[in-house]
Parts: structure tokens; sequence; C-alpha cells
């Protein structure tokens, strides 16, 4: 298994925690850190629907609370609990924004999987190009 695989294995089991009974969409997320660990984060639905968190900033938060605020890659799985072959999830633009905070958009990779040897890996910076990040504000 090489190392997208096995992220996305992780990814694939942090969907299955996901709490979303409003819109069924399930998604999970493993964000693995420059220390080796990986972070797992799933999407978390409210019934204030604006309250919901993505299962990428789930991630993050997670790393990120835990003193880990450098990173290789996610890989990311979403799709409707109601169908069986899920389609490719792309972060939403507020979640490339917390990835931009964070990770370098040349060098980190995001993975897109629809199962364990079926994704397309991809840098920030194609996802996100001419962004606004940390150095702006320097
Ligand atoms: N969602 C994520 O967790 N990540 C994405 O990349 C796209 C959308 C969640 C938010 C909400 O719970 C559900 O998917 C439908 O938008």
């Amino acid at each position: 298994m090489n190392r997208y695989e096995e992220l996305v294995e992780m990814a694939l089991e942090a969907r299955k925690l996901a709490y979303a009974p409003y819109s069924k969409f399930k998604v999970g997320a493993a964000l693995l850190g420059k220390n080796g660990v990986v972070y797992k984060g799933c999407n978390i639905e409210n019934a204030s629907y604006p309250a919901t968190n993505c299962a990428e900033r789930t991630a993050f938060f997670s790393a990120v609370s835990e003193g880990q605020k450098e990173f290789e890659a996610i890989a990311i799985v979403g799709g409707s609990e109601k169908v069986k072959d899920i389609e490719f999830c792309a972060p939403c633009g507020v979640c490339r924004q917390v990835m931009r905070e964070f990770c370098n958009p040349e060098k980190f990779e995001i993975i897109l999987a629809r199962s364990k040897t079926d994704y397309k890996v991809f840098t920030l910076a194609e996802l996100l190009p001419m962004s606004f990040g940390p150095d702006n504000l320097r």
C-alpha cells in the first residue's frame, strides 16, 4: 500500500463517524502532519445549518489544537450515504482557505478519492490559485 492509499484508508474510516443527519452527505478527511501523525476529521452538521463544520476543517482544527501546525497532505472522501459508489469530493472554498493558512501552496497535496485505489492528487496551488495568505499581512 502506498502512502496515498494509507491516507485514503484513514479518510474512509473517518467518514464513518460523520454526523450528517440533514444533508446525508458524509465526508471524511485524514491530514498528515510533518510530525508523521495523521489527524482525522468528519463533517459535523447542526440543526442551525451554518454552524456545520466540514471534515477538512475538523481535521485541521484537531491538529492545530494538538499543537501541530505543519502538514504534508490531506486525503478527502465524501458523498451521499445513499449511494455505494461515491464521486470525488473537492474541498469547499472556506476549507481551501484554512489549508492556505498552514500549508505551502506549491507543496501541500490534496488527495481526492472515490476508493482506496481510485484517487487524484492536486497541490493546494492548483485548487486555490493566486491566494491570499499570512504573507500578505506581514
Ligand atoms: N462538506 C464537507 O465536510 N467537506 C467538503 O469538502 C464539502 C462539504 C460537508 C458539509 C455538509 O455537512 C455536507 O458536506 C453537505 O454540504
